[in-house]
């Protein structure tokens, strides 16, 4: 079962299941999603899964998609809300959403004898690390957001799960995912003026933004520009099939398990808008501005634990993935100006 599995991350780590053999079960809302993505999905590897516009909030509709697929495996839980402005100004949405839809999944779970459970996490749990790069042991930090509360406590309620009743989980802290699938038959859909700096970068590119803002050039860095780990989407989903692979040959060392997911480099705002002009060859107008409210100066993930125990290391460049997200970018444009 993939839950969320429309969104942009869950969409492209389905059509990787696909490709490794797996048949995803996708529980989707549509809340922040389209049902056309299944089209882009098919498109790629000549199957349509099987998908259920079902929220996870509702209880008897969990019960339901468990009672309906006895032979479930495993569960990658990807649904959730996810901005972080908004769960400053909604908390309860994103608390009920958030944590609610997470225990529903485990009750019905536990009672249909499903105990394999990968879960989106991310580095924000981290905040500002006291050193660089992160490993999985730094301590969490209180969190900045109900967002970043959200994962911190659905860590903890699998961690306790998987002590109690015997789940086998793996957690994938997430760094700055970014990029499309590179047939462009998928992508990130952001509702709204993008929040996150690629699809910003990519709507500004294509003229529907008139410049992008970098949000301060003053901090403690090489370039003054603020650094993350940028992965590419693609290396992203991989890392779930690996994740489940592992649970489903029982390797995993430990019943609760955290792997960071990310590149291992750090990239500064400067250099993205850069590398994103030389591989695109588009002249991005930008502009420095002060800093964000609420942003660190620099988060990169140590990848050793996924590397050594998951076997998994990523692939692709920051350069492939900005190529993918303006080829993604380019495409979906044009569909809505030729449909
Ligand atoms: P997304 O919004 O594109 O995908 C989430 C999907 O879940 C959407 O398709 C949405 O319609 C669905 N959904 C939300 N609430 C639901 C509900 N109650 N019932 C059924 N479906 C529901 O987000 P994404 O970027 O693909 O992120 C996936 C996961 O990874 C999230 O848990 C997110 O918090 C986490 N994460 C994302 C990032 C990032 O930068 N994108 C970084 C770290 C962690
Ligand atoms: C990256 C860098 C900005 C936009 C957020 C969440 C985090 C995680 C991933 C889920 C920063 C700069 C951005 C712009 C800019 N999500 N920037 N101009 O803030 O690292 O992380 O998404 O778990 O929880 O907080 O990602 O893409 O917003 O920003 O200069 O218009 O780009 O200041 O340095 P961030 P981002």
């Amino acid at each position: 079962m993939v839950t969320g599995g429309l969104g942009f991350i869950g969409s492209h780590t389905v059509v990787e299941l696909m490709e490794a053999g797996y048949e995803p079960v996708i529980v989707d809302d549509l809340s922040n999603s389209s049902p056309q993505v299944l089209d882009g999905i098919e498109r790629i590897t000549g199957r349509r899964p099987l998908f259920y516009d079902y929220d996870l909030r509702d209880k008897a509709k969990v019960k339901e998609i468990f009672d309906r697929h006895p032979d479930l495996q495993g569960i990658i839980h990807f649904a959730a809300s996810k901005y972080v402005g908004e769960s400053v100004e909604n908390p309860l949405l994103y608390y009920e959403n958030n944590i609610c839809s997470l225990v529903h999944l485990l009750h019905e779970a536990l009672a249909h004898d499903v105990r394999r459970f990968i879960f989106s996490s991310s580095c924000t749990v981290y905040g500002e690390p006291d050193s660089l790069p992160v490993t999985e042991d730094m301590p969490v930090k209180p969190a900045t957001s109900p967002y970043g509360n959200t994962k911190q406590i659905d860590e903890e309620i699998l961690r306790d799960s998987a002590k109690a009743y015997g789940l086998q989980v793996i957690a994938l802290r997430y760094f700055n995912p970014i990029g499309a699938h590179p047939s462009a038959e998928i992508g990130e859909l952001p509702v709204g003026v993008p929040q996150n700096l690629v699809p910003f970068i990519t709507q500004t590119a294509i003229g529907l933004r008139d410049e992008l803002r970098i949000f301060g050039d003053d901090y403690p860095t090489p370039d003054g520009t603020a650094i993350r780990d940028y992965i590419h989407v693609v290396d992203l989903a991989r890392a779930h099939v690996v994740a489940l692979e592992r649970l489903m040959e029982g390797r995993n060392k430990e019943a609760f398990e955290v792997f960071n997911i990310g590149t291992g480099r750090g990239s500064s705002v400067r250099e993205v808008v850069d590398t994103f002009m030389k591989v695109t060859g588009v002249d991005l107008p930008y502009r420095i501005t002060g800093r964000r409210e609420g942003d660190i100066t620099a988060v990169w993930a140590d990848t050793t634990k996924a590397e050594n125990e998951l076997g998994w290391k990523a692939r692709l460049t920051m350069a492939d993935a900005l190529r993918d997200a303006w080829r993604w970018e380019q495409k979906i444009r044009n569909k809505k100006s030729n449909p």
